[in-house]
């Protein structure tokens, strides 16, 4: 605590409410972001709503010499490393891209870290690490596969952290597998800001809702799932933020390791998902049943008890709660930021 954390990517949709959750517990914060998928303002909005100010810097993890810089002018403890890119659809076609950013990115700050001996990170994983899952709710120990360059860059940079923390018994990495993160600030002045379309069912779901799109399309309605449609594991983003503080307080209390889910372990369907979110909302939402996307899983959802063992945390906010945050944030800044 009164430690300072260097966040990457905290202009970023979990970024972001991390930054809130991290200020109000006392941390200080000085956060970077190259700003290429988020905006200034979500920065605004984090001090506005922690009543704390932060230091902001835009920055580009690959800058190796900026990124050196700025940790021989601050006192950085810690970092919680968010930034990289992350549409599965964009990395197939770039990507170059998606190993530069996610992957030279992590080595350039891995190394910049190394040399001001900063030994202490929590790492943006995704079950995507987990590709086709055998088994579900799905356990950290399961096998992991990549299905697209998304998934690669986000596995080659655990496997990067493994081999780095196996040459220097220093660090203290922890290893976060997100599952759906979805939902808003409850003030609905923070919230996911996708640029274009969005490829992810909640931010659409927001915008069919609030009219700048006219319908879901739904990815298949013909997979092994109790209604035929996908089913995931949706976590609230002000849930999650809270799994990073108490993955960092682990870390300043514990040497060593750990790879931990961060999910509720309750599978949700897309048609579940679309009822839920038209109850939050009051609006009806059209749907069209379109093919599967391609690369998609019918069925994805974690074991979450190994969080909840490890860092005392569990995923407290139930679906109806993650529709109407998002329905409030998207409701009150239709454009977004
Ligand atoms: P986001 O795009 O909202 O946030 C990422 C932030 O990183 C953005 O503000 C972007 O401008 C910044 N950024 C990107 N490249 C950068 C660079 N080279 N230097 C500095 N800043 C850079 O995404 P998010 O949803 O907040 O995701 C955060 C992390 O969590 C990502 O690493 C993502 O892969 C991972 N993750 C996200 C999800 C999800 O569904 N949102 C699921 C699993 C894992
Ligand atoms: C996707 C990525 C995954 C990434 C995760 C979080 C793919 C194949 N997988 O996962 O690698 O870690 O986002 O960023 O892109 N759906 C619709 N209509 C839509 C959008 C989604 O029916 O317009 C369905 C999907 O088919 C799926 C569910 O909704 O069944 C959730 O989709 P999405 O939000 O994209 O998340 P994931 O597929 O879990």
């Amino acid at each position: 605590m009164g430690k300072t954390i260097l966040i990457t990517g905290a202009a970023g949709y979990i970024g972001s409410h991390t930054c809130v959750c991290l200020l109000q517990a006392g941390w200080h914060i000085v956060a970077i972001d190259n700003l290429c998928n988020s905006s200034a303002r979500a920065i605004e909005r984090i001090t506005e709503l922690a009543g704390r100010d932060l230091r902001f810097y835009t920055l580009d993890v690959r800058d190796y010499a900026a990124l050196s810089k700025l940790l021989q002018q601050e006192s950085v403890s810690a970092v919680i490393h968010f930034a990289g890119l992350k549409s599965v659809a964009d990395s197939v076609t770039r990507p170059l891209d998606y190993f530069d950013n996610n992957v030279c990115g992590s080595v350039s700050l891995l190394r910049a870290l190394h040399q001001q001996g900063v030994r202490k990170l929590v790492f943006s994983s995704s079950a995507t690490v987990y590709g086709h899952p055998q088994q579900v709710p799905i356990p950290e120990s399961a096998a992991l596969s990549v299905t697209n360059p998304y998934g690669r860059s986000k596995l080659m940079v655990e496997q990067i952290l493994e081999d780095l923390a196996q040459s220097d018994h220093e660090w203290r990495i922890a290893t976060l597998r997100y599952f759906n993160p979805a939902g808003a600030h409850e003030s609905g002045r923070l919230g996911e800001d996708p640029r274009g379309e969005p490829g992810n069912l909640m931010p659409y779901l927001a915008q069919v809702a609030v009219g700048r799109r006219e319908y879901l399309s739904v990815f298949g309605d013909d997979y092994p799932t109790p209604d035929g449609t996908g089913v995931r594991d949706y976590i609230h983003v002000m849930d999650l933020a809270r799994g990073h503080l108490a993955a960092l307080e682990r870390l300043f209390s514990h040497s060593g390791n750990f790879t931990v889910n961060l999910g509720t372990g309750q599978g949700v369907s897309v048609l579940q998902a679309v009822a839920a979110f038209e109850r939050a909302s009051g609006k009806a939402i059209p749907k069209r049943i379109a093919p599967r996307r391609s690369g998609d899983v019918a069925s994805c959802y974690a074991l979450a008890t190994a969080a909840q063992e490890l860092l005392g945390w569990r995923a407290e906010k139930k679906l109806a709660q993650m529709c109407s945050d998002q329905w409030r944030w998207q409701h009150q800044n239709p454009e977004g930021y």
